[in-house]
Order: C-alpha cells, then sequence, then structure tokens
C-alpha cells in the first residue's frame, strides 16, 4: 500500500545511529536523567527552549509529545474557562476527538488558503463564552496551509480584546523548504494570551515523544502539576538525548538533512498533481510541513478512498478533519449541530489530506496517477 495517510517522516529521516549516540552520552554525562525528577522536563532542555522563546525556563513545560501536552492544556481550560472551544475547519482530527471525549462544545472557523477567516473569528467570539481557541497557523495538519501575517496581527488584536487564551500548535513551522518564516501568534502577542505548543517529532523523530508547551506562568505551573499527577516525571533519557543533540550542534545540520528529504516528497506530489490532476481537481502548496489538501474532488472523498485503496493507495478523507465528521466518528452528539456543521459536512466530502512525508518520491509519483485515474 502507498500510503499518504501516515503523517509520519519516511524512515530516512531517522538518524538511528545520531540518536543512538546522543543517548548513550545522555546518560553517561548526566547519570541522574535515570532518576525521578521534575514533571515540566529536563532542567537543561527547559533552559534552552526558554531561552529560545524569551521566557523563563518555569513557563516552558516539556510533555510527551505535542498531543500530551494538549490533553493537559484542554483539561485545565475547560475546567478553569468552561466555555465552547473554537477550532479551525478543518483540524487536526485527533484534538477533535479528545476534546469530544472533554464533552467540549466546540465550534468550527472558516478557512480559506490564507489561514483561518478573522471575520469567523470575531463573529464566535461575540457569539458567546469561548473556552479557548486552537489553532495551527503554520503548515497546517490537515490543510498545509499558512496563516499569513495580517490575520495573525487581526487574530492576536481578537483574542486581546476579548481576552480569550490561545493555543498556537507549530509542530511544522521549522520544517520549511523555502519562503520567510511569518511571526508566530506567541511573539505578536507576548505570551499573555498565546500558549506556544512545539515538538521534536517532526525536526527529530516522532518516537522519542518529546514536545513543549510555553505558557503564561500560572498555567504553566498546573500544566507541570497535571504532568506529575499522570506520570510523576517524563523520560528524561529522551529529552536528554534531544538536549545532547542540540548541544553537539547536529540539531540543525539533521534538520536540513530532514528538510531535503521532505522537500523532494513535496515537490515529487506537486509535480505528479500538476502533471496528473490540472484542472480536475484543486490542492494547497504549502511552503513547508507534511500535507497538502486536495479539493473540488469530482468524486465523493469516501468512494475515492474505497477504490483507491483496492488500488494499493491510501489517504485519509477530509471529513475526518471537520468537527461535524467528528461528531458522527465519535456519537457523542457534543458538536455544533448548526447550519455551519452542516456546511461542512458538505464541503468535506470533496475534500483529502493527502500527506507527503512517509511515501517515497517514486511512490508519489506512481500514487498520485492511481488516484488521478479514479478523478478524470
Ligand atoms: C498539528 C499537530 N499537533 C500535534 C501533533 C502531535 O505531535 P506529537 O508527536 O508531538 O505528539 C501533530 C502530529 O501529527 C500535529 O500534526
Amino acid at each position: 500500500m502507498i500510503s499518504f495517510a501516515r503523517g509520519a517522516p519516511a524512515p530516512e529521516c531517522l538518524d538511528a545511529e545520531l540518536l543512538a549516540d546522543c543517548a548513550r552520552s545522555a546518560i553517561e554525562g548526566d547519570p541522574s536523567v535515570l532518576a525521578y525528577g521534575p514533571g515540566g522536563g529536563y532542567g537543561p532542555l527547559r533552559e534552552w527552549l526558554g531561552r529560545r522563546h524569551g521566557v523563563e525556563p518555569a513557563r516552558v513545560v516539556v510533555t510527551n509529545g505535542g498531543l500530551q501536552g494538549f490533553v493537559f492544556y484542554a483539561e485545565e481550560l475547560l475546567a478553569e474557562r468552561p466555555g465552547r472551544v473554537l477550532v479551525e475547519a478543518p483540524t487536526y482530527d485527533r484534538p477533535l476527538k479528545i476534546l469530544a471525549r472533554l464533552g467540549a462544545d466546540v465550534r468550527s472557523l472558516a478557512m480559506d488558503g490564507e489561514g483561518l477567516d478573522p471575520d469567523a473569528l470575531e463573529r464566535e467570539l461575540a457569539a458567546g463564552e469561548t473556552s479557548f481557541l486552537y489553532t495551527i497557523p503554520t503548515f497546517q495538519n490537515p490543510s498545509g496551509r499558512t496563516l499569513s501575517t495580517e490575520r495573525r496581527r487581526r487574530v492576536v488584536e481578537l483574542a486581546a480584546a476579548h481576552g480569550v487564551p490561545v493555543l498556537e500548535d507549530d509542530p511544522y513551522g521549522l520544517v520549511r523548504y523555502e519562503g520567510e518564516p511569518p511571526p508566530s501568534l506567541h511573539e505578536l502577542e507576548g505570551g499573555e494570551l498565546v500558549t506556544y505548543a512545539s515538538s521534536f517529532s517532526k525536526t527529530v523523530a516522532p518516537g522519542l515523544r518529546v514536545g513543549w508547551f510555553v505558557s503564561p506562568a500560572g498555567l504553566s505551573a498546573r500544566l507541570e502539576a497535571r504532568a506529575v499527577s499522570n506520570y510523576i516525571s517524563p523520560p528524561f533519557l529522551a529529552q536528554a538525548t534531544v538536549h545532547e543533540l542540540i548541544d553537539r550542534g547536529a540539531f540543525e545540520p539533521n534538520l536540513e538533512r530532514i528538510k531535503g528529504l521532505l522537500r523532494q516528497r513535496r515537490d515529487a506530489m506537486l509535480g505528479a498533481l500538476g502533471q496528473h490532476l490540472e484542472g480536475e481537481a484543486a490542492w494547497s502548496e504549502p511552503e513547508g510541513g507534511y500535507f497538502l489538501w486536495l479539493d473540488r474532488l469530482q468524486l465523493d472523498a469516501g468512494e475515492l478512498l474505497t477504490r483507491a485503496e483496492a488500488a494499493g493507495v491510501t489517504f485519509v478523507k477530509g471529513s475526518d478533519f471537520f468537527p461535524a465528521a467528528g461528531r458522527e466518528a465519535v456519537s457523542s452528539g457534543v458538536f455544533a449541530r448548526s447550519a455551519s456543521a452542516r456546511a461542512d459536512a458538505d464541503l468535506a466530502h470533496r475534500t483529502a489530506r493527502l500527506a507527503f512525508s512517509y511515501a517515497s518520491p517514486s511512490e508519489i509519483d506512481e500514487g498520485v496517477s492511481i488516484l488521478a485515474s479514479f478523478l478524470r
């Protein structure tokens, strides 16, 4: 099976020898990584991340991947500020499932090629109490879209005007193949309301399970308390391995190598789509990240998936990334019952997420030509 479904790096991206060597040095250099310790993470890594974000290390909580941090953040915010959770439509499916499990009232915000629509945000903020906004502004999962700088400023202004906390989830920002990075929401806002989350999953290796959250001081302490009550300490060996990689100056060269491998895949997918599907569908052209979004399909995405899988190609249907579809998936009845949810569902049926991160360039070419044969 050629997989455009897996949001995972190609196996060549993972440098086992380098990471094994870093792990060995990490234990030998600091045997305390084998003991219990602070729930908020390995001290030297927190310090490095704190310097990078211009905050005290106590404001950094190093989590077991970004997703674990999302659970803690959502639990904390929903308890502190009951209200609706605003998300982009489409958005990363796992948080949708977590929010459904937590009983959150999730409202979706329309997007276009420039990311979330600030007018939709303004309307939702005026419509009722909001617990928090969850956004993936750069190389979004699933759409690959990036929020423009102008819209970033508006999002931050709106959040400040309404006093609404924002979770900026940014695991892909450093995986940029070309173009200038826009400022983060966290930088624009100063970190009073915006919590910045990221991860070494896409820049080093997902199996290490090292993510981080930069939050206002009070919230950071509460996230750390949740970590302690859930697992006492995080795996320091993984965190110290990442720190060793950084300390020996190998993080950037390794990232460049990973980006080279992924850029080839992104180019292969854009090239194949242009060759086989010009005029038959539309797609995003991300300057980085793992995904692109196929839109305006001539065929229902579920039907396309059935046929594609029979022919050896898989991907994820766009509908899996919309709250309305999430409602069907978890049948919990908590998602918006509105016209906008129905509009999401209609839109979603003609869309698909294609991950170019995992398959090889030649598999990508073959896989896209198979998909195209069902769409033409
Ligand atoms: C937007 C987004 N956030 C968070 C994550 C979770 O990453 P981690 O491996 O750090 O838990 C992912 C993984 O695909 C993602 O796409």
